[in-house]
């Protein structure tokens, strides 16, 4: 067969991981073709490809970002963009094609696969918001890389008496914030899910400090929003700037520093802000990322040679399964509550679930 292959939205450590399983299953097993398409959407829209072989994919699988490059690009967007995507397929003598991408790229994938393109899917999303699978490739990565952050910043927070206000990516969810705040010992932790109460935050902060205990560490979700009643923000989240991407997202940012503001405006205390931002997306992946994205590539290309179209490969317990598209984008997959509990669990007051 001849495989067609893209990487979508924002990058995510583990992408070339997944490029490599799916070449290196594909021509050693199935005896396939690939190509890559550049720059996600926009090279299938440009008809940009490269071929890609085994020499192509020799040596990526520590490599952080993707050897296909990656955009925002939405063909609904442009000008006849799904069908010029659809022409590309066909000039190519495509069999099947493999996107790669978060809940954008696969909605354009579940729009194509409407039109009768033979697409595929695989999850990818540092904020593992994802419906339909229990875990994206990258995530794992970005929370070490937090959880690290965290780490140093403790240190620094106890030497000067601070608080220290980290704030990590998460649009729509507070997956990120929650695994490292966790695991990094923070003393309150804010998710996109629940918007949050200043005076609360600035209370378990207090009410720490008076047991004796002289700094603080707040992890902050970028998509965290102050709750209305008390709100510098009017219960929206912070942006970085008014401009927004060909799917309609805001650029969000700088809640961290807000919420600095704010706590040591009612506390007193001295507070400085981190913002983590793209050090988190950047770099090698985790061993366990290379792991669970290699499963994905495999599971995608097994997926093609079962003609298991408009399905995303996902991982539900442990094991590679298929799910439909259009389950995987109708709606962003939240905290768990189990993990609200273990977080609830250790923290004082200002837990994700108020
Ligand atoms: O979707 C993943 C994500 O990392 C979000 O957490 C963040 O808001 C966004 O991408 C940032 O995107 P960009 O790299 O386009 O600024």
């Amino acid at each position: 067969m001849k495989v067609g292959m893209l990487t979508g939205g924002g990058d995510c450590p583990g992408l070339n991981a997944v490029i490599r399983a799916v070449v290196r299953k594909g021509i050693f097993h199935y005896k396939d073709e690939f190509v890559g398409f550049l720059e996600g959407w926009r090279g299938l829209i440009e008809n940009q490809s490269i071929p890609l072989d085994l020499a192509a994919v020799a040596g990526i699988l520590p490599r952080g970002g993707t050897i296909l490059r990656t955009s925002r690009t939405n063909p609904s967007k442009r000008p006849d963009g799904l069908d010029k995507c659809i022409n590309s397929f066909k000039a190519n003598n495509l069999d099947a094609l493999i996107a790669i991408g978060g809940d954008d790229t696969l909605s354009v994938a579940q729009k194509l696969h409407e039109k009768g393109l033979k697409v595929i899917g695989v999850p990818k999303t540092i904020d593992n918001d994802l419906a339909g699978t229990d875990f994206t490739f990258g995530f794992d990565t970005a929370v070490n890389i937090a959880t690290e952050a965290i780490d140093r910043v403790h240190t620094t927070a106890e030497a000067h008496n601070r608080v220290m206000v980290v704030e990590v990516m998460g649009r729509d969810a507070g997956w990120i914030a929650l695994y490292s705040g966790v695991a990094g010992g923070a003393d309150v932790i804010l998710i996109p899910e629940s918007p949050f109460d200043i005076d609360n935050v600035a209370e378990t902060i207090k009410t720490r400090h008076g047991r004796g205990r002289y700094f603080s560490i707040v992890v902050v979700a970028e998509g965290a929003k102050f709750s209305a009643d008390v709100d510098p923000q009017h219960g929206a989240p912070v942006l970085a700037d008014l401009g927004k991407d060909e799917f309609g997202h805001a650029r969000l940012g700088g809640v961290g520093n807000s919420l600095a503001r704010e706590i040591e405006r009612r506390t007193g205390f001295e507070t400085r802000t981190v913002v983590l931002g793209h050090i988190q997306r950047g770099g090698s992946p985790s061993a366990f990322d290379r792991v669970l994205a290699t499963r994905y590539g495999l599971g995608a290309i097994d997926m093609v040679h079962h003609g298991d179209f408009g399905c995303m490969a996902a991982i539900r317990g442990n094991k590679i399964t298929s799910v439909p598209l259009a389950d995987a984008i109708a709606k962003n997959r939240t905290v768990d509550q189990e993990m609200i509990k273990v977080a609830s669990g250790i923290l004082e007051q200002s837990s994700p679930a108020e």
